[in-house]
């Protein structure tokens, strides 16, 4: 496995070419001092068991499909599935592949490309597929820009599966929380999505105005596809210990918003995460779109251009 990393005044990024996984994001904290706002394990062959898809690169469609595959073309496609449901693009995923190195730029705007061709009927899915992402520093931003092209129609839906902690350390409870979404989709009991969408008012997931994670008496966790609305800002993270606030922008219809209570029993490059370590902002299309016409289609079309481009921005305040 190979490690690049690329920095700028501000930000600092650590990738492996083996999942395209991140593994570091520094950033400094309101007394300068660096954090990574990331969980990354210290070992990169840990990544071979990467279970909870720490930091990395996640398809070709990220999130659940049920039913057993798909029909695209009134063709059905099989995907591999586990009691019907098929997670993250399979076993074999994008997350379990080596990705290769395209270009590493140096400079205050520096970047990363890696890229992967995907052969027709990888892991179930049609088309022969170029995909590629790119990680950049723009300033005090960071951009995470999926593109793919196929030869045939196919469903795509790529996303980062970054742990984010504000403070580098303990629990994401008491960080504040901001989500532009009025609903969310609803899951059966296999946490595939039904087809319909629930609304926010007066649930747990309420966090049209910000505040902490875990401050709602209903709190059990967050493991959600929210439907975002129009404003300008997607989603927002604040930890009053570090200062250190994030905001998130995406092209993208919907976000996954992950909390779980723990994360792999590993070494990681910060302390050991404890309770509710971590928090995902995977954005994305619409889980299960492929089988359920009621949500916006991630159908990408013979020849055209799939781009996912999501910004993390952070400041001090
Ligand atoms: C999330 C998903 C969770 C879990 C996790 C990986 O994206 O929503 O249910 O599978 O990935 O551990």
């Amino acid at each position: 496995m190979e490690t690049f990393t690329i920095k700028n005044k501000h930000l600092s990024i650590s990738c492996l070419n083996y999942g395209a996984a991140m593994t570091s994001l520094i950033v400094k904290d309101k007394l300068g001092k660096e954090i990574n706002v990331i969980y990354g394990f210290k070992d990169p062959k840990d990544y071979d068991h990467n279970t909870y898809y720490l930091g990395a690169a996640v398809g070709r469609i990220a999130g659940r499909i049920g039913g057993g595959g798909f029909t695209l073309n009134e063709v059905f496609y099989p995907l591999y599935n586990d009691n019907g449901v098929h997670l993250h693009g399979g076993t074999e995923g994008f997350s379990f592949r080596d990705w290769e190195l395209e270009e590493i730029t140096e400079g205050e705007q520096p970047e990363i490309t890696l890229k992967r061709s995907s052969e027709n009927m990888e892991d179930g899915y049609p088309g022969n597929l170029e995909v590629s992402v790119t990680y950049k520093l723009i300033d005090n931003k960071l951009s995470i820009r999926f593109t793919a092209e196929s030869d045939q129609d196919t469903y795509v839906n790529f996303t980062n599966h970054n742990y984010y902690n504000l403070a580098g350390e303990g629990s994401i409870l008491d960080q504040e929380l901001y989500m532009d979404a009025a609903s969310w989709q609803e899951k059966d009991e296999k946490n595939l999505a039904t087809g319909k969408l629930l609304d926010v008012t007066n649930t747990p997931f309420d966090f049209r105005s910000p505040r902490n994670v875990g401050s709602h008496p209903d709190f059990k966790g967050i493991d959600d596809c929210f439907s975002l609305g129009d404003e300008e800002v997607s989603a927002g993270l604040y930890s009053p210990e570090s200062g250190i606030e994030m905001k998130v922008y995406t092209n993208q219809a919907a976000v996954v918003v992950f909390t779980p209570e723990t994360i792999d029993k590993k070494e990681y490059l910060n302390p050991d995460p404890g309770t509710y370590p971590a928090i995902c902002f995977e954005t994305q299309g619409f889980n299960n779109a492929p089988n359920k016409p009621e949500f916006p289609s991630i159908l990408l079309k013979k020849g055209e251009r799939y781009i996912n481009e999501s910004v993390y921005e952070f400041n001090i305040r």
